[in-house]
């Protein structure tokens, strides 16, 4: 038999091998909290911890809780945009638009055509902490005049208030960055660590990405928002490849100025019902893609709650 203190020392080295190591993972875990932002290791570390199990054991995350094949919850997150600044209602934005095109109720003006409701779901409900519309399903997360990285402060603040994972997030965030010319190298990056953000919280969920509504009359917010936008597609692109739910649109594309635009950064209401056509676009691609199906993927999803 050996004695009993040396066996205990011929332990110490693991136990402070495995001290090390948690020390490290835990900091490396926490790193998105700690310091937004640093560095394109935080995705894949998320990506890796999902494969591993789901969800970022420091965070509570959330399961998506379907009620019926049909139904989709959806959040809208971002600034003004998303609440709808300016627009009729006052302020329905693309929201009411998007839900009468998404259950087959109201076509909508595009470009030069009229885009045709699709009933593509039964019901849509709107999540979010915040309400605001003329119609009854009108919640949402669009925090007037924030940063992308109050954005994300405010969402973590607002998530733990949720009951459930949204099905889908339709995120457009940076306008107010480029607005007050916030550290705008250093904008796109801001933009992923909310995306990642999203999917530390919300694991199973679809997110589609737009990128910034077009300026009206002004050189230097133009310039800005062409930089923020082009690099969009790559932070896309990178979280595609961790097999998340994301899809870009494309605002630009369907945008005719000036009459889109009420104000230098803020759609009209022709403007938000192209808006509205083009999140329409990208839902329909998640739905073709089965990314809204029930199957093995979402019952292995609701077994994950460790609240
Ligand atoms: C689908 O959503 C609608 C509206 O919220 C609700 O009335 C209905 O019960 C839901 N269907 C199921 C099967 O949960
Ligand atoms: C709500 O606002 C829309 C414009 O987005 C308008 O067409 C509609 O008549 C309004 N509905 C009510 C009940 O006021
Ligand atoms: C819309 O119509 C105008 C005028 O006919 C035309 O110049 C423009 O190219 C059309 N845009 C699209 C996207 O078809
Ligand atoms: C463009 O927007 C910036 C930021 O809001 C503002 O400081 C500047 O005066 C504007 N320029 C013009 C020509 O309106
Ligand atoms: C978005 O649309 C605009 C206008 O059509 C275009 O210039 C831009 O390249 C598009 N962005 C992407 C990523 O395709």
């Amino acid at each position: 038999m050996q004695p009993f203190g040396k066996r205990l020392r011929s332990y110490d080295g693991y136990y402070i091998a495995i001290a090390l190591v948690s020390t490290f993972l835990c900091c490396l875990l926490l790193l998105p909290k700690i310091c937004p932002g640093c560095g394109p290791g935080t995705s894949t570390l998320i990506a890796f911890v999902n494969a591993l199990g789901g969800g970022n054991p420091l965070i509570r995350y959330l399961p998506i809780q379907r009620t019926a094949p049909g139904n989709i919850t959806l959040l809208a997150i971002g600034d003004s945009i998303t609440f709808g600044l300016w627009s009729s209602g006052p302020f329905n934005g693309y929201r009411l638009c998007l839900l009468n095109l998404l259950t087959g109720t109201e076509p909508v003006w595009s470009v030069n055509q009229t885009v045709s409701p699709d009933a593509l779901f039964q019901h849509v409900t709107y999540v979010g902490s915040s309400r605001i519309g003329n119609f009854s399903n009108n919640r949402h997360q669009g925090e007037g005049g924030e940063t992308i990285a109050r954005i994300q402060y405010l969402f973590e603040r607002a998530v733990e208030n949720y009951g459930a994972a949204p099905d889908a997030v339709l995120l457009m965030a940076g306008a107010n960055d480029i607005n007050e010319d916030v550290d705008l190298p250093r904008a796109p990056s801001r933009l992923g660590d909310l995306i990642d953000a999203l999917f530390w919280r919300f694991p199973r969920t679809v997110v589609i990405v737009s990128e910034l509504t077009p300026v009206k009359n002004n050189a230097t917010l133009e310039r800005r928002k062409i930089a923020f936008n082009e690099a969009v597609p790559a932070l896309i692109e990178a979280r595609e490849r961790l097999n998340w739910k994301i899809i870009g649109v494309n605002m630009s594309a369907v945008f005719e100025l000036p009459h889109d635009m009420a104000d230098t950064l803020h759609p009209s209401d022709a403007g938000y019902a192209k808006m509205a056509t083009e999140w329409l676009r990208g839902l329909t691609e998640a739905k073709d893609r089965g990314w809204f199906d029930w199957g093995a993927d979402d019952e292995d999803a609701s077994a994950i709650d460790d609240g």
